[in-house]
């Protein structure tokens, strides 16, 4: 057996999978972000713990003796966020997340060295890991003065596992300290942030062991003491392993807190113009691309709590069949933007409002504004080299088939619906489990997941979509 666990922004999966890939039990435990000031993105790492074992839990009533059959664990986790820790591994402050951009200055300063680019290949964003470090010396000093070691979410779970340091390359390739074509920490980035490697993890490959479970915690959580874990992935690659998104030509689209538009590439291709992201992925000699907006479900969730509504009553009132867009138009962009504005401060608006329209019409734009967005991604990995000609569909707006629809015209490419396109990052980090126990080889263990039905683009709404479309792309400015 195995066990995947994703620490998510909305909540911690764990999935117990058997050696044939079968889903044995699947157990999500909610986590909550707080929002302390505009723009800023904060949890307690102690929440991670707290969901973990909540969900092992209860996995645990229903498959005792499975769960005590797993021989390796993967992590897959939101990516860039910073767990600083003392030298006695006590977390200092909450954890600066992702989707948090209080330090854009200290990130166009970073930015404004020519090395950041051209070490990393990506433009060193708000939401990354260094810019938050500078921001804490800057506003922190107190607790910049105690840092000893930096972590990586899923990589501070996995000091409670195993009580060791590591990381692995791809989400790694997200801190802005990693030289990500040679998969090794620079240590002259680290010097801008003022920290050598030894606030670093020890880095091996997603598909590698990387540390041993505690015994302690073997005997607390119902596993055995044989346990090992493996390296992982952030979230993005891990999804990509789930699905088979792995060869040159391969790419996804996924519904997360976030929106990621994905291309696996057999090459480091860097492009920091386009504001795309050339990230390690999680299988050795092989990296990936991707556009990143920062409000996919957060714009609905946001929109439905508004409306005091749920999600899936607000999608459900549009019906089964695509519309046109209306005139109603919503820019996304509630916490800033990266791909391709790369801009902290930008924020949402709605456009074309008339007397006429209802909340059916408001939902129907912010789909579309999303999915817009979206577009504007799939433009970007162009620049970048890339031509995303088909995607699979991932995360929890994909259960909205009407989104789909939206997405699949808005970038005029098939959208495929895969079997469990739910389980994506967790269960990607159960088949870096299963490679790093030699359970078999990268072809047999990561193939493309099955597809169920495939979205084509409406046709006779492919204009309409391309017209608005292009006043979107127009409007960008004017969210200021
Ligand atoms: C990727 C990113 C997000 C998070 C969401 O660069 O910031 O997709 O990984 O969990």
């Amino acid at each position: 057996m195995y066990l995947g666990i994703d620490l998510g922004t909305s909540g911690v999966k764990v999935l117990l999978v058997d050696p044939e890939q079968h889903i044995i039990a699947s157990e999500t435990a909610p986590l909550t972000v707080s929002n302390p000031a505009s723009g800023w993105s904060e949890q307690d790492p102690a929440d991670w713990i707290a969901a973990t074992k909540a969900a092992i839990a209860v996995i645990r009533q229903n498959h005792a003796k499975q769960l005590s059959a797993v021989r390796c664990i993967g992590l897959s986790g939101q990516m860039h966020g910073a767990t600083l820790l003392d030298a006695n591994d006590t977390v200092l402050r909450p954890c600066i997340l992702w989707n948090d951009t209080r330090s854009h200055a200290q990130a166009a300063a970073l930015d404004g060295q020519e090395m950041f680019q051209r070490v990393t290949g990506n433009i060193v964003f708000p939401g990354f890991t260094a810019p938050k470090i500078n921001w804490v010396f800057d506003n922190e000093p107190e607790i910049f003065k105690r840092l000893s070691k930096v972590l990586l979410p899923k990589d501070y779970l996995r000091l409670w596992l195993t009580g060791e340091y590591i990381s692995e390359m791809s989400d790694a390739s997200g801190t802005s300290w990693l030289n990500v074509e040679k998969r090794c920490w620079s240590d002259d980035l680290l010097a801008a942030s003022n920290l050598s490697t030894d606030a670093m993890p020890t880095l091996v490959e997603g598909s590698q062991k990387a540390g041993k479970l505690r015994a302690d915690l073997a005997i607390e959580l119902g596993l055995s003491s044989e346990v090992t874990v493996a390296g992982g992935a952030g979230d993005n690659a891990a999804s990509a392993i789930a699905t088979g998104t792995v060869d040159a030509g391969s790419a996804f689209v996924s519904l997360g807190t976030s929106g990621v538009v994905f291309a696996a590439n057999d090459a480091y291709l860097p492009n920091p113009e386009s504001a795309v992201h050339t990230f390690c992925h999680a299988l050795p000699d092989r990296w990936h691309q991707m556009g990143v907006i920062l409000s996919a479900t957060a714009a609905l969730n946001w929109y439905a709590a508004i409306c005091n509504a749920s999600p899936r009553d607000l999608t459900d009132e549009l019906g089964g069949v695509l519309q046109a867009p209306t005139g109603a138009l919503f820019l996304p962009y509630l916490a800033g933007e990266r791909t391709p504005h790369n801009d902290a401060d930008i924020r949402a608006s709605w456009h074309g409002l008339g007397g006429e329209m209802s909340r059916k019409e408001m939902t129907q734009s912010v789909l579309e504004g999303v999915a817009f967005a979206l577009r504007d991604n799939l433009e970007a990995l162009k620049i970048a080299g890339t031509n995303v000609s088909e995607v699979t569909a991932l995360g929890g707006g994909s259960n909205s088939r009407y989104w789909l629809c939206a997405i699949a015209t808005a970038l005029n490419v098939p959208v495929h619906i895969p079997d469990d396109g739910e389980m994506g990052a967790a269960f990607g980090a159960v088949r870096l489990a299963m490679l790093a126990d030699g359970l078999g080889s990268e072809q047999e263990l990561c193939k493309p997941s099955p597809i169920v039905a495939t979205i084509e683009p409406d046709k006779e709404k492919l204009g309409a979509f391309e017209e608005t479309y292009q006043r979107f792309r127009g409007l960008y400015q004017t969210g200021r």
